[in-house]
């Protein structure tokens, strides 16, 4: 009994038209009804992103997590400091709705990930003593890019006041893995099984909240541009281009319209089996990105913790 990914997250927004606006400048395809907008990435069967019209600032509703054996998972939750609960007025009441001990709502749904549509062209890059590649460019004119394709949901970035509690929940009522973590002050969770490095990432805030929601794209070309392009439509702040040494993914975070941050990765670290991998336990200069450039002032910052006070 073990959650196996992430399948979305539902986010309470002060303006949804400025949120569609952003994560359709981000890739994501929008379906707009009434006071909710569903997000998708381009060819998935289900949306990821809901956005609900509610509220003066921007407030994580719940996230929804993949999982198997959920009668199983609803025991343990009560053991753990959580708690099973009804599903929210308005809300699919199939599959299982928790409160975590620091009262975030997480919706677990049965099924299998959707298939994540694969790559035209590998990536390759002409090393020293390895050319793969001969008498052609690796680049194209600017001009003849495709806009930001992203391929999935791969992991959301809660905030939280005690992270090692967090952990402790996630991988004893959800059944997940500590992939890594720096200090206490940022963790990584995997799945068990067949997962990228982390599908829920920690850290360390006076309250709850979103902090990140990442979306993996083809390789680092795509990464760096789609990154650009979006830091550039959306007008606020951005991280990257760089390279995190925990879970290796390649990453350029762009602020959204509400502070929080969304972020398209490529080439992360893959744990096939958690029982064979050792989790490490990171110093603080390892905790944010390998290389990249400086990190934005607000880049850790809580801004539903803010507004909550
Ligand atoms: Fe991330």
């Amino acid at each position: 009994m073990a959650v196996l990914g992430v399948a979305g997250f539902a986010l309470e927004v002060p303006d949804i038209d400025a949120g569609v606006a952003f994560y359709s400048a981000a890739g994501l395809v929008p379906a707009c009804s009434g006071d909710q907008a569903l997000l998708s990435c381009p060819g998935a069967p289900q949306p990821c992103v809901t956005l609900l019209s509610r509220g003066a600032q921007m407030r994580l509703h719940h996230v929804t997590l993949r999982a198997d054996a959920l009668d199983e998972i609803a025991k343990l939750v009560q053991l753990h400091g959580g708690a099973a609960v009804d599903a929210p007025a308005g809300w699919d009441a199939a599959g299982l709705w928790v409160r975590d001990p620091h009262g975030v709502l997480f919706h677990l749904i049965e099924g299998e990930a959707a298939a994540v549509e694969p790559v035209n062209e590998r990536f390759v890059i002409n090393a020293p003593g390895e050319i793969v590649r001969v008498r052609r460019s690796a680049m194209a004119p600017m001009a003849s890019y495709a806009p930001a394709r992203p391929r999935k949901l791969g992991h959301v970035a809660l905030f939280t006041p005690d992270v090692m509690a967090s952990v402790a929940f996630l991988t004893d009522a959800f059944g997940m893995g500590l992939a890594d973590r720096a200090q206490d002050i940022v963790a990584f969770c995997c799945a068990r099984q067949n997962s990228d490095h982390h599908v829920i990432a920690l850290a360390k805030s006076p309250g709850t909240g979103l902090h990140h929601a990442s979306f993996q794209v083809a390789d680092p070309d795509e990464v760096g541009r789609a990154g650009q392009a979006l830091a550039n439509a959306a007008g606020r702040g951005h991280w990257g281009f760089g390279r995190h040494t925990i879970g290796s993914n390649f990453f350029h975070y762009i602020q959204d319209p509400w502070g929080s941050w969304f972020e398209y990765y490529a080439d992360m670290d893959f744990i096939d089996d958690h029982a064979l991998w050792e989790p490490t336990v990171y110093g603080m200069e390892d905790a944010m990105a390998n290389w990249g450039p400086p990190v934005p002032a607000d880049f850790v910052h809580n801004y539903q913790a803010e507004s909550a006070q």
